[in-house]
């Protein structure tokens, strides 16, 4: 028997777009892992609305053969009994987003005194309509919290329009903008590298770190999403919300404590302090590429404009590059360079920190490496933090070699990692926003990547093209090497 922790809140979850992709990959898998790990009040009930007419038998068997595939614990041997106790959690309820009738059935279901989640897990054409709906019905509203997927909009414009929306009927403390980079374990795991030891302080600074590297690479393509996805690209998908978030983890000052808005409120002056990019910057401090047929683990691939659902003339960004500049005291003058892209040589995310080198070498160095302390935090697929020095070689002479310090956290921590998802649903239910993006965030984010994607619109020229399973396009190193930096796998 699993222990309900004594602070399990009680809940109702409504999961809206519960027939779809998200919902099946990562939402209900996310549940059930919380399910099993005891964190869900024994009442706290789910219930699943779509417009889609099934019956409550017909969605849960839908539910097991789709998102069953995703739990990463399995269904199936001593989870199954489990797994049979987490359906009987669910209702399934047909609802037309439109339909005020509707929300009456689902408001039925709802236990009025727990708190209740409404996650919309759909286009966001629905958020203002399910929100007015919600206002206008006889559900209650005081002690419900809302969750809005990404993307919230294709610009600064139609971002405000939506939070505009909500914001008429939700309060801002009401409001869990998702960012799943958030709820990786290794992201707040470097909340706690800066702010939990005395030994970085003092270095992270202009003074001691010559440039930041953030990279977030995946071997996957499009995959399946090929229509959502050309009407998003790679600035929109993964620069203006995770890469951001993670820049603003590494650069932001220490905040006074772990309260959701003293960590929001650094967060926003860093994406404030984001130099604009200048005419010149959007051609020379940014490249987009697009993946060409290759091969990734060997395998052939299809290049970007033979995946479904992409037209053949599309200019839509698979990869992106960006030497960015924070205009602040801490940072004024050190490049943070980003990049992203879909099938590329591997599946990795980290981030690079790059000291200054020694002003002075009495030791014969190394050739042909950097000679550089570089702080390399893993995020993915592995999590690790290495520091790499310098040491004597053993023996005879003065040889200098590099070493690592090495932090693998598998090996640190036994315990299981909680997926991004299950962490940040237990922070909805439990009511605790610090993992979330306040509406300020979100907007200076927008704001700073609008010129880039006004200047694409305005240009007839097209992305770089790069082959799949390569590391992106050449432009990409060229533009690291005019800063006299370079990526990892170019040294
Ligand atoms: C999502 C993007 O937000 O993040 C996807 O929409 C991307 O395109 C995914 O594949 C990457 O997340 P992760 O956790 O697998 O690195």
């Amino acid at each position: 028997m699993h222990v309900i922790q004594e602070e399990a809140t009680l809940f109702n979850f409504v999961l809206f777009g519960a027939t779809g992709d998200l919902a099946m990959r990562k939402i209900i898998p996310a549940l059930f892992s919380a399910h099993l790990d005891g964190k869900l009040h024994q009442d706290g009930r789910i219930i699943c609305v779509s417009n889609q007419q099934l019956s409550q038998d017909a969605y849960l068997d839908w539910a097991q053969t789709q998102a069953g595939a995703h739990v990463s614990e399995g269904i199936a041997g001593e989870n199954a009994k489990k797994w049979q106790s987490f359906l009987a959690r669910i209702a399934y309820v047909v609802l037309d987003a439109n339909n005020a009738a509707d929300y009456t059935l689902l408001g039925q279901q709802l236990n009025t005194e727990a708190v209740t989640v409404f996650y919309l897990a759909t286009s966001p054409k629905l958020f203002e309509p399910i929100c007015n709906h919600l206002a206008a019905s006889s559900i209650s509203l005081d002690n419900a919290r809302v969750v809005l997927e990404k993307p919230l909009g294709h610009d600064l414009q139609s971002s405000r329009a939506i939070n505009d929306a909500v914001a008429r009927v939700f309060a801002e403390d009401q409001i869990y903008r998702i960012d799943h980079y958030l709820g990786k374990e290794s992201v707040q795991n470097l909340l706690a590298l800066r702010f939990a030891n005395s030994l970085f302080e003092p270095l992270w600074r202009r003074e001691s770190i010559e440039h930041v590297q953030l990279t977030i690479a995946e071997q996957l393509g499009v995959e399946g999403r090929g229509e959502f996805y050309d009407g998003t690209g790679a600035l929109r998908d993964m620069v203006q919300n995770h890469l951001l978030q993670l820049l603003c983890m590494v650069a932001m000052e220490p905040p006074t404590s772990l309260d959701a808005n003293a960590i929001r409120d650094e967060k926003v002056r860093v994406l404030r302090a984001l130099k604009p990019f200048s005419r010149d910057d959007l051609e020379s401090h940014a490249v987009r590429g697009q993946y060409a047929a290759g091969a990734v683990r060997s395998q052939p691939v299809v290049g970007y404009h033979q995946e479904a659902g992409i037209p053949t003339q599309s200019k839509t960004e698979s990869f992106i590059a960006l030497h960015a500049e924070i205009n602040n005291w801490r940072w004024a003058g050190v490049p943070f360079f980003l990049r992203t892209g879909k099938r590329l040589a591997e599946r990795t995310a980290e981030i690079v920190i790059t000291f200054r080198p020694i002003p002075h070498a009495i030791m014969p160095m190394p050739s042909g490496i950097p000679t550089s302390n570089r702080l390399v935090i893993r995020l993915q697929p592995e999590e690790s933090i290495q520091l790499h020095c310098f040491a004597k070689e053993p023996g005879d002479g003065m040889a200098i070699q590099p070493v690592a310090l090495d932090l693998a956290f598998d090996q640190a921590f036994k315990q299981k990692r909680a997926d991004a998802y299950e962490r940040l649903l237990l922070d909805v239910i439990r009511g605790n926003l610090s993992l979330f993006v306040r509406r300020d965030e979100q907007e200076a984010a927008w704001r700073w990547v609008e010129p880039l994607l006004n200047h694409w619109q305005s240009t007839s020229a097209a992305p770089k093209s790069y082959l799949a399973g390569s590391w992106g396009p050449s432009a990409s190193s060229a533009m690291m090497s005019r800063a006299g930096a370079h990526w990892p796998e170019d040294r």
